[in-house]
């Protein structure tokens, strides 16, 4: 059995074994790829042989593929880097995007956490073609959006697309071409790749210009030099969660063996497309802080809603947007499964959940006899 079940991979995913070696073999190379010489080239293959397997995992040619620093970086460049002055983002899109455009008008959201379509239309009949950024799935509930329709109604009103695929590639077939997105944004470590290093898919003709100055890397889109050993990471993760992994049956047996323990407990998302490693879950009268603390002491790694950096626990906007009452979403925790999740991880979760909830209503049962 495991040290500890880890199953906060929607926060991070641990680096895959494949992928270290990977990245010890570009590190080995110590060129810059962008030098002519020998070294330089042997780098610039590294480089180049991740530009295609990244390529692959998301359907679309290398020369697509912009590596960036990650995510946060993507997002930011994909939204500053179109010319669009009115920008539509999704109410529960990641704070990357959120706070990178603040002024954007918020499309909302159903009680299941699906973009309204029928709201997007209203919006895009405005007057400005705007850049329309929504999510390929939320990190917090994994709930799938509808990005082919987001697109359809887009193209209508020739607005550009661009689509947050941090959570969702690697977890679900991502296609950008069959998507119909311009822009696609990417991140390493959701796929057991290293962190500080994710990718903007750029589709060839969209319009895009970088604000970063610098050098010419990255054709022109990215300034400074690459992460080589990051790069040649992402590669390799890319290419091996491409292989898919079956996570479904572990969640559904996860999700009924809680449930039968609190059957008020509310899985948010439920009635919708779900990613299969995905399971946000409120603890009725219970604290997501108490929980993730009380998890963390029986060897469980889950997290509380949005945990931002300082890691004081914030209330949940998405869960907000999809019309959750305050009280009630201070109680959800997420549950992430990832590619080392075995099934010892789900019983000792289910195994230290139950025992937190009977411990809390027992308790509040004793004093309520006692008063
Ligand atoms: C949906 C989504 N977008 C973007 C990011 C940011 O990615 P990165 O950590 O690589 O900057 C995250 C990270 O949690 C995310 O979940």
């Amino acid at each position: 059995m495991p040290a500890f079940a880890y199953l906060d991979h929607n926060a991070t995913s641990p680096i895959r074994p494949p992928v270290l070696d990977a990245m010890v073999d570009a590190l080995r190379v110590g060129g810059n790829p962008s030098s002519v010489h020998r070294a330089g080239r042997a780098a610039r293959l590294h480089v180049d042989a991740a530009r295609r397997q990244v390529a692959a995992l998301v359907g679309v040619l290398p020369s697509e593929v912009v590596f960036t620093s990650g995510g946060t970086e993507a997002n930011n460049m994909a939204l500053g880097g179109t010319g669009r002055k009115r920008v539509l983002v999704s109410a529960i899109e990641h704070e990357s995007i959120l706070k990178a455009v603040p002024w954007a008008e918020r499309i909302p959201v159903d009680r299941n956490g699906v973009v309204d379509l029928a709201a997007l239309d209203r919006m895009l009949a405005g007057s400005e073609p705007p850049l329309v950024s929504v999510m390929f799935a939320n990190n917090e509930t994994g709930v799938i959006q509808p990005v082919a329709d987001v697109v359809r109604l887009a193209r209508a009103a020739d607005a550009l697309v661009h689509c947050d695929a941090v959570q969702g590639a690697g977890k679900a077939p991502v296609d950008l071409h069959g998507l119909g997105v311009d822009y696609l944004s990417l991140s390493a470590h959701k796929l057991g790749g290293p962190t500080g290093v994710g990718a903007l898919v750029v589709r060839a003709g969209a319009p895009f210009g970088a604000d970063r100055k610098g050098g010419g890397q990255e054709s022109n889109r990215r300034a400074g030099t690459e992460n080589v050993a990051g790069i040649a990471g992402f590669g390799a993760a890319a290419e091996i969660s491409l292989s898919g992994q079956d996570m479904a049956s572990l969640r559904d047996r996860m999700e009924a063996a809680l449930q039968a323990v609190a059957p008020q407990a509310r899985i948010y998302g439920a009635a919708v497309r779900r990613l299969a490693n995905t399971t946000c879950i409120s603890m009725p009268g219970v604290n997501a802080e108490t929980q993730v603390m009380a998890l963390d002491l029986a060897g469980v790694c889950v997290s509380a809603g949005a945990a931002c950096s300082s890691g004081k626990v914030t209330r949940s906007a998405v869960l907000a947007a999809m019309g959750v009452e305050p009280a009630e979403s201070e109680t959800a925790i997420r549950i992430s499964c990832g590619w080392n999740t075995v099934s010892e991880d789900i019983d000792r979760l289910i195994a230290a959940w139950k025992g937190l909830y009977i411990r809390v209503t027992h308790s509040d049962l004793s004093q309520a006899r006692a008063a």
